[in-house]
């Protein structure tokens, strides 16, 4: 298929076996996909494209074709950053919008556009205008998980990376941080700064227990329970780290321990078992529906011949009001980060293997 040689896709069938058989592909299996990930590099080379990757996508799009993997914090860096003249973002749409807000020179593709999430879903534009009437005092920030139009309307933006780093830094006392309610409430137990939160939720997120965590802490001496702050409190004050996806890769990284339980998405527990061979991943994730709405043959297609509702496109006036509030999340932490410092790092994005 595409007509490479045998050599080449044989070469290519055992670059993945080595990768994905740490997640139970056979040589069979990797033989199969290797002719479209073999085409879908070549294609991105000839348009000087480059592949992101977010944390929860599939093994084969982390490590088949994407040139970077991380959260959502260190992707836009990359976005912002790289030398290329297109970005095929696996990721939810507004991550491919941060990217364009960031990079409005550069040609932005979603391999599937359908791709939302229920938080960016959960907020309006014209509910943060409301809310602004309702608290003229307050700091306004949002979640990077959200539309370029509700970011246009915020003071400034966050991720999970670096949440607690902007709002210590916001200039006023109260803060009105949209619109994920477990993030807000998460977030007010570590800050002495007025929180007032608003009623989004992640479909995937919400739905953990305080009761899984005990369980699987009973079942596994010395497991280390690794929480997205996107979960409720409950499941939260269980955790031996709460924080983004970075934060967890991080942790993953720097620690001397066996045995970890990571509560989100499933695709994080499928990237770390490649990264991580030696370690060991147990318990319970959850699979976000948007995310896995990707797959290679779109990632392929979307190179082939990008049809006009997979690139992305903002208005002017928008991007410019969102890239404000982009901007000053980079400005006003910039040199108060630290990458073991979780909710105050400058995000985690590892190149291909
Ligand atoms: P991170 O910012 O931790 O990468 O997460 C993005 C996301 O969608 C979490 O559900
Ligand atoms: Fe959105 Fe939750 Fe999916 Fe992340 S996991 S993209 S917050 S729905």
């Amino acid at each position: 298929m595409f007509g490479f040689s045998k050599q080449a896709v044989e070469l290519e069938t055992g670059r993945l076996f080595e990768l994905l058989s740490r997640v139970g592909w056979t040589v069979q299996e990797c033989a199969e996909i290797a002719p479209t990930t073999l085409r879908i590099k070549e294609l991105a080379a000839q348009q000087n494209a480059v592949i992101l990757g977010h944390s929860y996508q599939t093994p084969e799009i982390l490590f088949g074709v994407a040139d970077y993997r991380g959260d959502s914090l260190g992707l836009s860096r990359i976005a912002r950053d790289v030398d290329a003249d297109t970005i095929v973002f696996c990721g939810v749409s507004f991550m491919g919008e941060t990217a364009k807000i960031l990079s409005p020179n550069k040609r932005v593709l979603l391999p599937n556009p359908d791709a939302g999430c229920s938080l960016s879903e959960s907020i309006t534009g014209a509910d943060v205008r409301r809310l602004r009437q309702q608290h003229p005092d307050a700091t306004f920030v949002c979640y990077v998980n959200t539309s370029a139009e509700v970011k246009a309307e915020c003071d400034v933006c966050c991720t999970s990376a670096n949440s607690l780093a902007i709002v210590e830094a916001a200039p006023t006392d109260h803060v009105v941080f949209l619109p994920d309610k477990y993030m807000a409430q998460n977030l007010a137990k570590l800050t002495t700064k007025r929180i007032t939160g608003y009623d989004g939720h992640c479909i995937v997120h919400e739905a953990f227990t305080a009761d899984q965590v005990i369980k699987w802490k009973r079942r596994v001496p010395g497991l280390k329970v690794l929480v997205h702050t996107e979960s409720p409190l409950e499941v939260v004050v269980h955790a031996d780290l709460a924080g983004g996806t970075g934060d967890m890769v991080n942790y993953i990284r720097a620690s001397t321990d066996t045995n970890f339980m990571l509560v989100t998405e499933c695709g994080l527990a499928g990237r770390m078992k490649v990264d991580f061979p030696d370690k060991r991943f147990v318990g319970t994730c959850a699979i976000c529906p948007h995310m896995k709405r990707v797959d290679l043959h779109r990632v392929l297609q979307v190179l082939e011949d990008p049809r006009p509702d997979q690139i992305v496109e903002i208005d002017a006036t928008t991007q410019q009001k969102a890239l404000r509030s982009i901007e000053r999340m980079f400005d006003w932490t910039e040199r108060k980060l630290d990458p073991t410092r979780p909710h105050s790092n400058p995000g985690e994005v590892t190149g291909a293997p």
